[in-house]
């Protein structure tokens, strides 16, 4: 981790020198990269910087209020929490296809960090773009088609924004970030968390999104991950979710027929994202999850296990 230490130096020179004296603006999502990228932008410029916290209505359960309570506790850290999420499932109404959602959800995104920056005046971007992002955005042989999915927080800047960017990580794997966030004292509750995409719940959610069955991707992968913490497999495994499938299926809840949606539970573990193998969750642990999801959920009666490999598999969905 020396070289990890010798590269906060660095970038903490990189960016006093690309920042100057003006202000940084950074879109806090609690997951590991922008947390990171927060901790380090604040050891090199302090209160110059201003993270804004947007809940796009696609978090996890609790998911605000956690992320909050932990930077007030743990930096003095200037933070601005926006309610979007009125507009961003307003946007997302019937909306299906992988692209077009991770498009109008980075657009969005983009959108509102404009409006809290004008107020706040800063002409930097801050973002926790890592390596994988920019290996998975890049055209295969230069065919835009070859594009495996449009990463949130790379490219697609509109015309208009005037944002020049920060992004100190954007040469480190995952890996790399964590031994960053450990060395500049963030706490293991964020550092050692699972990944979490940019688009959240809105590319594990399969379809358009509506609120009444995103209501049910967000139960279930609570549920998912509280099982998974009690029976200690969550830091055995590099991420372990729900996801929301729109197919109905017949079943009996309540000695009653039934007609009801899928969740899946995908786990895998990755060293770098970029290929993933499955886990195999011990089997009662699956059924625990199963069993409080069809139990709890309303409007979910089947659950299934997904045990495809990256490749062919992409880690998410969409
Ligand atoms: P895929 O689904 O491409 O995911 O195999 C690879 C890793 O990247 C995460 N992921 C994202 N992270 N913005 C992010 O910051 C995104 O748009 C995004 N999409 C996927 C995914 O969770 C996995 O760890």
């Amino acid at each position: 981790s020396w070289r990890m230490a010798s590269f906060i130096d660095d970038a903490v020179k990189d960016i006093r020198e690309q920042v100057g004296d003006s202000r940084v603006v950074l879109g806090l999502s609690g997951g590991v990269d922008s947390s990171v990228v927060a901790a380090l932008v604040h050891r090199a410029i302090g209160d110059r910087l201003t993270c804004v916290f947007v809940n796009h209505g696609l978090l996890r359960k609790n998911e605000a209020e956690m992320v909050q309570e932990i930077f007030a506790r743990n930096f003095s850290m200037n933070l601005c929490y926006v309610d979007a999420s009125k507009r961003f499932l307003d946007k997302l109404a019937g909306v299906a296809d992988p692209e077009q959602k991770r498009k109008i959800i980075g657009k969005e995104f983009i959108d509102v960090f404009a409006e809290a920056a004008r107020e706040i005046g800063a002409p930097f971007l801050g973002q926790g773009t890592i390596y994988p992002d920019i290996l998975e955005s890049i055209p295969m042989d230069g065919n835009p088609a070859g594009v495996i999915k449009s990463h949130h927080n790379v490219g697609g800047l509109p015309e208009d924004l005037h944002f020049k960017l920060v992004e100190p990580l954007e040469r480190l794997f995952k890996d790399e970030v964590r031994v960053v966030g450990r060395l500049l004292g963030l706490p293991s509750e964020l550092i050692d968390r699972h990944p979490f995409p940019g688009p959240s719940l809105g590319v594990r959610h399969v379809g358009p999104i509506c609120r009444d069955t995103l209501a049910m991707l967000r139960e279930a992968d609570a549920i998912v991950t509280d099982e998974l913490i009690k029976a200690d497999w969550y830091h055995k495994t590099w991420q372990t979710f729900a996801i929301f499938v729109p197919v109905k299926t017949v079943g009996i809840k309540n000695h009653q027929r039934s007609y009801d949606y899928v969740i899946a539970i995908r786990s895998i573990n990755s060293v770098d994202a970029v290929t993933a193998q499955v886990v195999r969750l011990p089997w009662e642990l699956l059924e625990k999850m199963s069993e409080r999801i069809v139990h709890e959920v309303n409007g979910v009666n089947r659950v299934v296990y997904d045990i495809t490999a990256k490749p062919p598999g992409t880690i998410e969905w969409e």
